[in-house]
């Protein structure tokens, strides 16, 4: 019986050996992929924007077109734009005044739908007007968006094609 005691106890101290050896490894994975996770890319809150500005851009001369397919992608582009500030940017306290844009998305989607240019023209304006709100809300106010003046994607055809 005296035997076995001793042997008991060092299969524990060993089992207690081994276990804190897998915690270590587990740890050490962890800590890699906390590094890695780090270390990987994603989109800065600027890039986003650019991005948004872009389809801001192109909304606009689909709209004078009125190409509301066109029109239709791009909002949505913007709104898939503007979901992924909320996803990859939680950290930024900017993200929390994100859905101040969507009334505005909303009601430029809906002149779309019904294809009418006049809605289209009053629901761009008040887009363009809340993107500046939050600029100023967010002390960004220096990066004023406007109605574009002229198209700068010569690489794009803005007009319905009719084949
Ligand atoms: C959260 C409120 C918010 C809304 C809504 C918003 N923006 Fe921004 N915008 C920002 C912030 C914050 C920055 C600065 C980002 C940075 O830190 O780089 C910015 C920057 C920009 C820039 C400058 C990007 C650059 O690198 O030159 C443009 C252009 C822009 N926004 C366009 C728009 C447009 C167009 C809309 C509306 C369709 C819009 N923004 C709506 C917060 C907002």
């Amino acid at each position: 019986m005296h035997k076995i005691i001793p042997f008991i106890l060092v299969s524990f101290l060993l089992g207690c050996n081994t276990s804190t050896k897998n915690e270590q490894q587990l740890q050490d994975r962890i800590d890699k992929l906390d590094k890695k996770l780090a270390d990987a890319y994603k989109p800065g809150f600027g890039e986003f924007m650019s991005s948004i500005q872009t389809h801001h851009t192109k909304l606009w001369f689909a709209g004078q077109a009125q190409n509301w397919k066109l029109c239709n992608f791009e909002v949505h582009e913007m709104m898939e734009a503007f979901g992924n500030i909320l996803k990859y940017e939680q950290e930024r306290e900017e993200s929390q005044r994100i859905s101040m844009i969507n009334p505005a998305l909303d009601s430029i989607n809906a002149a779309i739908l019904q294809k009418d240019p006049v809605r289209f023209r009053n629901n761009y304006v008040l887009l363009t007007n809340t993107c500046n709100s939050c600029h100023q809300a967010v002390q960004f106010e220096f990066n004023v968006v406007k109605i574009p003046d002229m198209q700068p994607f010569s690489n794009q055809e803005f007009q319905v094609r009719t084949k």
